[in-house]
């Protein structure tokens, strides 16, 4: 057997150690930890440093892509005198969400894992006010020269079976940093205020999931999704009504309008 160090912290017995230094009941100053666990230790420190890059390089790109999204509206606003998007956020996936996925996954829990099999570590959710927006939106994002088209996913033509709605994108999106360039997937979400309704309210209640009538529920919240869907499609209609009852501007009306518009902020 191995004879102990007595200069070197026993790693199994380390509770002792910090209380006899707690204590000051140490004879004599250790080494600490020995040079197994230092360099154990300074991987950790390694990798934990290149998590925390990692993180900032995904934050970046969903700047990126948030920036993207305000360009439009600003065009939109100034072009059509009307806003495509209600309103943007973003979320970085949490450490321990991260680290959950990937265990479940049976998937090695490292920086390269991450990047390599997980897309919706940056999110970045786009409200609209109608329908066609999210769709107008989705197809002027991908048109960029820039933006790699990885995933799509239309829960709107075809919902998922409890009425969830969106349309989803994996994109990847180039960051540009001081000494390299770096393609960053970003998992885009694109809905109404109407399916944010929905979706916000019903990711609160899969928390409540001890209700006694689970089935009933299940039932109630696809109806209402339903009938906000209609709802949403019934708002489309009358804009377009509306845009349709309008006469048809002559170049000159046009001109005068946007003329008249000029000193409006932009932004
Ligand atoms: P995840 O591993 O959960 O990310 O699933 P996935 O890779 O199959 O992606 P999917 O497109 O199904 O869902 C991704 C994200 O969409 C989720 O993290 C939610 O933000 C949202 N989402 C999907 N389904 C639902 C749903 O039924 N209800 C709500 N409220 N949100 C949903
Ligand atoms: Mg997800």
């Amino acid at each position: 057997m191995k004879k102990a160090n007595p200069d070197v912290v026993d790693i199994n017995n380390i509770d002792q150690w910090v209380n006899d230094a707690i204590n000051g009941s140490l004879s004599r100053p250790v080494t600490p930890f020995s040079s197994d666990v230092v360099d154990r230790t300074k991987r950790i420190m390694v990798s934990m440093v290149h998590y925390k890059e990692l993180m900032m390089m995904y934050t970046c790109a969903m700047k990126e892509i948030r920036t993207k999204f305000e360009v439009l509206d600003t065009e939109f606003k100034i072009r059509h005198q009307r806003n495509p998007i209600n309103s943007i956020s973003h979320r970085l996936k949490r450490t321990s969400s991260i680290t959950e996925k990937l265990l479940r996954r049976n998937l090695p829990v490292t920086t390269e894992s991450i990047e390599e099999n997980l897309n919706d570590i940056a999110g970045v959710r786009v409200i609209c006010s109608y329908i066609d927006d999210i769709y107008l939106l989705a197809d002027a994002l991908l048109r960029q020269d820039d933006i790699t088209l990885v995933a799509r996913k239309d829960y709107i033509s075809e919902p998922k079976p409890n009425g969830y709605r969106s349309l989803h994108l994996i994109v990847k999106v180039p960051v540009f940093f001081a000494d390299q360039r770096k393609d960053m997937k970003v998992e885009v979400q694109i809905r109404t205020i109407a399916m944010d309704f929905w979706a916000s309210l019903e990711h609160q209640l899969k928390y409540k999931q001890d209700a006694p009538d689970q089935e009933h529920i299940i039932e109630e919240l696809k109806s209402c999704a339903e009938i906000i869907n209609a709802t949403d499609e019934k708002m489309l209609n009358i804009r377009k009504q509306m845009e349709a009852m309008a006469d048809t501007p002559t170049e000159e009306d046009l001109l005068l309008e946007r003329f008249s518009r000029l000193d409006i902020p932009i932004g």
